[in-house]
């Protein structure tokens, strides 16, 4: 078992097809063990020290193991981490915005040796992988914060964890036996089970949607221009950890299911749960994002107002800028821009600037801020902003004291 764990896997996801775009980087990782190879490292693992997981590395760990990250195969060492925060490449060039890490206290790494592995625990307190520890080193958080969110301001939520987190990283390859309980279980498909329903459907260009809100009109409206031009939708809410503000992922996905119920054809839209943390690293994130859906087999990808931003850290196009810097083929996913859409009562419908010609004071322009005022006293945001069958659950959800 020893060899087997020194070995790579075998590539059991590695897509032969041609009619789904190509897993960054050309095959789809899997870190999964499975029959003996599984019951050996279990039992390999009893006596090896534990490093325990927090729920964005174990988030990680799941997004690795099941090959949401292809191709990485564990934790980044030093040179590829420099060059991911510095040029946004893995060393061989491979286009890989957000440094995936795994930082631990000083204390705890300097009791390892290089080349020791150590066993991953997962929320329960018990192992459920292995990592082999290639490399431990102490990277300059706050100079990672600033390249990758583009401030070192402690306010901003990525940062702040980047800066308490462990001083030290560890680096090295994994390998899991055992995901940890997913949210949702019927949502929790890997990118191989995701390629094989899309090629159940006869779909070959499928554009991706990444959200960590509720859908509104404006979401719903992109999604629906953007499917209108593909053969599927692929609805993919991440659901890892997020800010405490955010709405949490249970309201979210219960609104999803409500919304796809009523007003998407259910034979054009699949609806999978995306494992990841939220980082809120804006235009890095938009890529990163893009490319874990490459990976889960999407031709095309959604990048509107503001992807993946947070307060007022990144302009609302800059995201869609970040992609232009990158050549077609270094990201084998086509980005599907949009402008901010609304809803316009001279127009009558949704639209954005490229498509409306009347002025703010036409439009039902709601901050998240106003809509969260709106549902804390009770009332139901307009149906020109959402759906009243959303509204309703989040007006629900308000009442219950489950958020905002
Ligand atoms: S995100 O952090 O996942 O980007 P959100 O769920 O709000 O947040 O957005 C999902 C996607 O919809 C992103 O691509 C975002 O840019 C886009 N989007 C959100 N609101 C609008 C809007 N009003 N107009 C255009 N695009 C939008």
């Amino acid at each position: 078992m020893a060899q087997a764990l020194r070995q790579p896997l075998p590539e059991t996801g590695a897509e032969q097809d041609s009619t789904l775009v190509p897993p960054h980087g050309g095959s789809l990782v899997s870190r999964i063990l499975s029959g003996d190879g599984a019951e050996a490292a279990r039992e390999k693992a009893r006596s090896l020290r534990r490093i325990p997981l927090d729920e964005v590395r174990l988030a990680d760990v799941v997004c690795i193991a099941t090959g949401v990250y292809s191709p990485l195969t564990g934790f980044l060492g030093e040179g590829a981490y420099r060059s991911v925060v510095e040029e946004m490449r893995l060393p061989d060039g491979t286009v890989w915005p957000l440094p995936i890490t795994l930082p631990v206290p000083a204390a705890l790494a300097a009791g390892l040796r290089d080349g020791e592995e150590v066993a991953l625990a997962g929320p329960d307190g018990e192992p459920l992988g292995i990592l082999r520890v290639e490399e431990r080193y102490r990277p300059d958080r706050e100079a990672e914060a600033v390249k990758v969110y583009g401030t070192a301001d402690p306010a901003h939520p990525g940062v702040r964890r980047t800066l308490r987190q462990g001083e030290v990283y560890l680096a090295g390859p994994i390998w899991v036996w055992r995901l940890p309980p997913q949210p949702f279980p019927d949502l929790a498909m890997t990118p191989a089970e995701i390629r094989a329903a899309f090629r159940a459907r006869g779909w070959c260009r499928v554009v991706a949607f990444q959200t960590r809100n509720p859908i509104h009109r404006a979401h719903e409206y992109i999604t629906k221009v953007a499917l209108e031009q593909v053969d599927g939708l692929f609805l993919n809410p991440l659901v890892g950890p997020t800010k405490e503000d955010d709405i949490p992922a249970d309201v979210r996905v219960a609104c999803y299911r409500v919304l796809l119920e009523h007003y998407y054809p259910a034979g054009r839209v699949l609806l999978a749960a995306f494992p990841a943390p939220m980082r809120y690293a804006g235009p890095r994130e938009a890529i990163f994002h893009a490319l874990c859906r490459k990976n889960y087999g999407a031709s095309h990808f959604i990048v509107g107002r503001d992807h993946a931003g947070v307060g007022n850290y990144y302009g609302p196009y800059d995201a869609q800028r970040l992609f232009r810097r990158f050549r077609p083929e270094e990201l084998g996913i086509t980005p599907v821009f949009f402008d901010r859409a609304f809803w316009c009562r001279r127009c009558g419908g949704m639209a954005t600037d490229k498509t409306c010609p009347h002025r703010d004071d036409d439009r039902v322009l709601l901050s998240g801020t106003q809509v969260r005022q709106m549902l804390r006293e009770g009332q139901v945001p307009p149906p020109e902003f959402t759906r009243p069958e959303v509204a309703a659950l989040l007006v629900a959800a308000v009442r219950k004291g489950a958020t905002p």
